[in-house]
């Protein structure tokens, strides 16, 4: 039985358009609030239709040196321009990004899921430090 974290794939961003991009300043300060924007399609766009969406993003802390992630946030993208007249023919598209504002303690790691409806799971992930 294939575990969980077995079925997360990973890629370049910049050739792969399902993989998330984590866009901050590469070091902060302690307790410094300060914004991470995770997105797709930075160079390869994603589809944003009915058929063929990205469902939801999320984003992950690990610290360095804790056995632990901490989830920072949850990102659902919930229109895809579904509609009584049909597929596509909704007056609205949620796009897939998010910008979270938080502050951290220690330096670590930012890790960003995503969910296509069609083509699984993504990740990505970018150091961070403190200081
Ligand atoms: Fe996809």
């Amino acid at each position: 039985m294939p575990k969980f974290g077995e079925l997360i794939q990973t890629a370049d961003w910049k050739s792969e358009k399902h993989v998330p991009v984590i866009e901050c300043a590469d070091q902060i300060g302690a307790d410094e609030v300060f914004d991470v924007k995770v997105s797709l399609g930075k160079e390869v766009d994603h589809p944003n239709t009915t058929e063929h969406h990205i469902r939801w993003i999320q984003l992950y802390f690990k610290p360095e040196g804790d056995k632990f992630a901490y989830q920072v946030g949850n990102y659902e993208f919930s229109a895809h321009g579904e509609a009584a007249a049909g597929a596509n023919e909704g007056p609205v598209y949620t796009h897939h990004a998010a910008t979270a504002s938080m502050k951290i303690k220690k330096p670590g790691t930012l890790i960003a899921t995503a969910f296509c409806n069609i083509h699984g799971l993504w990740e990505n992930s970018k150091e961070i430090k403190v200081g």
